[in-house]
């Protein structure tokens, strides 16, 4: 297995590799009832839960390494009191970040997606009229917006507790980061980059 930790704005990321000879491994290493949760995914679910959840684990610290990490009732992660984290995968990568709760709240979110045009043009349905009409590049350009407001939506939906459109929010792409416009009465920041192939973002709402 292989870990990379990336420091961000938002948190710390903590980068997964979960080869199949290691999912064992890592299953034994997760809290009793993540164990439980993990038994009753399908094989591909089951990798993704444990790798997310490995994840999740290395940014915590040593005595919080027993405390389960389950989903809430809208499918976030539920961290330890006084954290906040998420968590992404894809294939046998799976990417969490983890960073302490604020006053005023504030909630995080990572998104992980390979950093390559979509197999469809997801242009039409991800971006506002104004984002398709400036963007040269509907291949990776497209993708990068697609992790971005995914991100996005990790940080909010804590908030907000809806599903939020792609087109409720509007990226304004510069190097790093990208500008965020919506109704949403939060105000949101992102980062994101290239690493390993793929497209890295991090998001952070907090209630204004
Ligand atoms: C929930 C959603 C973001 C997951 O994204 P995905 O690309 O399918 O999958 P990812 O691997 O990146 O993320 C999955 C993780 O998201 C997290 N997640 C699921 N529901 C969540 C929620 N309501 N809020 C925050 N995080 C959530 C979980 O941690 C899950 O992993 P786990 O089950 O192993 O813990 C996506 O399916 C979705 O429903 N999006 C809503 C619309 C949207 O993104 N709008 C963007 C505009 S803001």
């Amino acid at each position: 297995m292989r870990l990379d930790l990336l420091p961000t704005p938002h948190g710390t990321v903590a980068l997964v590799d979960l080869p199949d000879a290691s999912v064992d491994s890592a299953l034994a290493a997760l809290a009793p009832e993540e164990q439980v949760l993990a038994s009753g995914l399908s094989s591909v679910r089951r990798r993704e839960l444990i790798a997310g959840r490995t994840a999740l684990r290395a940014l915590l610290a040593p005595e919080l390494a027993h405390h389960p990490l389950l989903p809430d009732d809208r499918g976030a992660p539920v961290l330890p009191a006084g954290w906040v984290g998420s968590v992404s995968h894809k294939g046998t990568h799976a990417a969490a970040i983890v960073a302490p709760a604020s006053d005023p709240r504030a909630h995080v979110g990572v998104d992980l997606e390979v950093a390559a045009p979509a197999r469809q043009d997801i242009a039409r349905w991800i971006l506002t009229k104004r984002e398709q009409e400036t963007l040269a590049d509907r291949g990776r350009g497209a993708t990068l917006r697609f992790s971005i407001k995914e991100a996005i939506y990790k940080a909010v939906d804590p908030f907000v507790r809806r599903y939020v459109a792609f087109t409720e929010v509007e990226l304004e792409v510069a190097e790093g980061v990208a500008y965020v416009s919506s109704e949403l009465p939060l105000a949101i920041e992102t980062t994101w980059r290239e690493h390993g192939g793929f497209w890295l973002s991090t998001a952070r709402a907090v209630g204004r």
